[in-house]
């Protein structure tokens, strides 16, 4: 636990979860959500429909309990996300349909310099593309979100100058944060993570201000671990980007309604501790974030049938074997 260890990190939802923090009377989960962790991303608070419900309209609210709570406690903030396919507003989605691809762009860059600009020299890591590449067993291939992103859509001749140039605004609203891709199944070495990696020596050979990749982590005990996360972090490392863990959790399948087995809890803690191994042992990685912080806040039983277990509290505020092997990791 050298000073130049990775930031250590939780998912918190300002609107839901901070923005009612009361500095002489917060809550324990508030509490341990400030003492425990050196870093914040927003859950929610910063994606297009929360942040940019309207046209021409910002509410930044919840992303503002963020930034003070993390103030308060010494933290600092991961910046969570700019361009994706998922959470955006209905005006978004309605005027999307009759895009052109520099209407797109002038709308992607005055969000972008808007919110990146908002917390400038406060935020150390932005996720500014996430999840652009669409799973490859939906479409027989990997290949980028034209279909789904609405911005990607309007400019599906060249996708990747929109991505490249997102960069640039983001980049030139804050030039001290770290800017990052980012997406799920991305642990591995893998059809999507290849694909990533061809994008980010294209982008770097054109100067766009690329800084890091990274997994997200969400892990499923019905899925094999995947062992080539080590490897696939080295080589985006190789690339002289910075990498990070930015979603970690572990989820039980049909967990619901009953306590895991002992086997269960093991295999919880052992991937969480493997996770946070790899990136203590990449040089360049620079934060490891989880997911939520308590099973009755986390995005997994309303996301997967009958998943759940997958944070490193109990839903009744109990800290599980996880959490203090990770702690014991650091
Ligand atoms: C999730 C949040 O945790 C939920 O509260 C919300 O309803 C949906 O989004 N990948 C991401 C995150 O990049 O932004 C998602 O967060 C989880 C998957």
């Amino acid at each position: 636990a050298g000073p130049d260890r990775p930031l250590i990190g939780t998912a918190a939802w300002g609107q839901r979860d901070l923005i009612d923090y009361d500095r002489k009377n917060p809550t324990t989960y508030q509490q341990l959500i400030g003492a425990q962790f050196d870093s914040i991303t927003p859950e929610n608070d910063m994606k297009w429909a929360e942040i940019h419900p309207e046209e021409g309209v910002y509410d930044f609210s919840g992303a503002d309990a963020v930034m003070e709570f993390a103030k308060r406690n010494g933290q600092q903030v991961r910046g969570h996300t700019l361009l994706w396919h998922s959470q955006n507003p209905a005006w978004v989605t309605e005027a999307s349909a009759t895009w052109t691809c520099d209407e797109a762009r002038a709308v992607l860059k005055d969000h972008i310099t808007t919110v990146v600009g908002r917390y400038k020299n406060k935020i150390y890591e932005w996720d500014v593309a996430n999840e652009i590449y669409q799973d490859t067993w939906d479409v027989g291939g990997v290949r980028l979100r034209t279909n789904s992103n609405p911005f990607l859509k309007a400019c599906a001749d060249d996708p990747e100058a929109l991505i490249g140039d997102a960069f640039r605004w983001a980049h030139k609203a804050d030039p001290k944060a770290r800017l990052f891709l980012n997406d799920y199944n991305a642990e591995g070495i893998n059809e999507k993570t290849d694909a990533y990696y061809g994008l980010a020596k294209r982008l770097l050979a054109d100067g766009v201000p690329l800084h890091g990749f990274g997994a997200q982590a969400h892990l499923s005990l019905q899925y094999d671990y995947d062992n080539g996360l080590e490897a696939n972090l080295e080589r985006f490392a190789d690339l002289g980007l910075k990498v990070a863990i930015t979603e970690a959790d572990v989820r039980i399948p049909e967990v619901e309604g009953r306590e895991p087995t002992d086997e269960e809890v093991a295999e919880h803690t052992n991937r969480h501790v493997k996770l946070l191994k790899a990136c203590l042992d990449n040089e360049a990685c620079t934060s490891f974030t989880v997911w939520g912080f308590n099973d009755a806040y986390s995005w997994v039983p309303q996301t997967f049938a009958r998943e759940g277990w997958a944070t490193l509290m109990t839903a009744d505020g109990q800290l599980k074997p996880a959490f203090h092997a990770m702690v014991d990791t650091l």
